[in-house]
């Protein structure tokens, strides 16, 4: 069964809390969180006190998406702030093993996620240490834009290379109904959707479309 993490990065920022409650309510499985520092994408967002604040209004797993340059300085105020799991882009991480061990002895799953351009390989030596995959199916930092096709074949490719452990897929970035099914026919186990949840105001209906 696929999972739907709904990305806060498309809702009404002066009303989270309720966002939260409404996306909950609506069958969403995991909240997904995207961080963004200005300098690794070009957009900035929010950081470790926003997710603490909104943590009380969900149960649901917080799924935390950091898209910053310097990830190890901030895997604690995430785990303090309530993150059940933390995604560390690998482009980043010159030492993606240790940063992942970090982030499983605070507590936490440990989430690794790809570029478009990222070579899957970056992923071979670290089967063991991560819990879950996060393809990026567009260039970070903006929520609105289109679904790059090439990436089905780097979610299958990354299927393979799991062979049978428990990490999951998780596909971010242009997910409609359609590219939905594609992502998940190709192995994707949780679609990421910001704007196609969000349009229209029928979260429930959104979600279950892209189920
Ligand atoms: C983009 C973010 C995504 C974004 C997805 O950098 O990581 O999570 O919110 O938005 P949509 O679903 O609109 O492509
Ligand atoms: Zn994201």
């Amino acid at each position: 069964m696929v999972l739907i993490a709904p990305s806060i990065l498309s809702a009404d920022f002066a009303d989270l809390k309720n966002e939260l409650t409404r996306l909950t309510e609506a069958g969403a499985d995991m909240i997904h969180l995207d961080v963004m520092d200005g300098n690794y994408v070009p957009n900035l967002t929010f950081g470790p006190q926003l997710v603490k604040a909104l943590r009380p209004y969900s149960t649901l797993p917080f799924d935390v998406h950091l898209m910053v340059n310097n990830p190890d300085t901030m895997l604690s105020w995430f785990s303090n702030a309530g993150a059940d799991i933390i995604t560390v882009h690998a482009e980043v991480c010159p030492h993606l093993d240790k940063t992942l061990q970090t982030i499983r002895n605070l507590g936490v799953k440990a989430g690794v996620s790809l570029n478009p351009a990222t070579n899957e390989d970056v992923l071979k030596y670290v089967m063991d240490k991560v819990d879950q995959i996060l393809v990026m199916t567009v260039n970070p930092g903006f929520g609105g834009q289109n679904f790059i096709e090439n990436q089905l074949e780097k979610i299958t490719r990354i299927k393979q290379m799991i062979a049978g452990r428990d990490i999951k897929i998780e596909v971010d970035g242009g997910i409609n109904a359609m590219t939905g099914a594609e992502a998940v026919a190709a192995g994707a186990d949780i679609l990421v959707a910001g704007t196609a949840v969000f349009s229209g105001g029928d979260y429930a209906k959104n979600i279950n479309a892209l189920r």
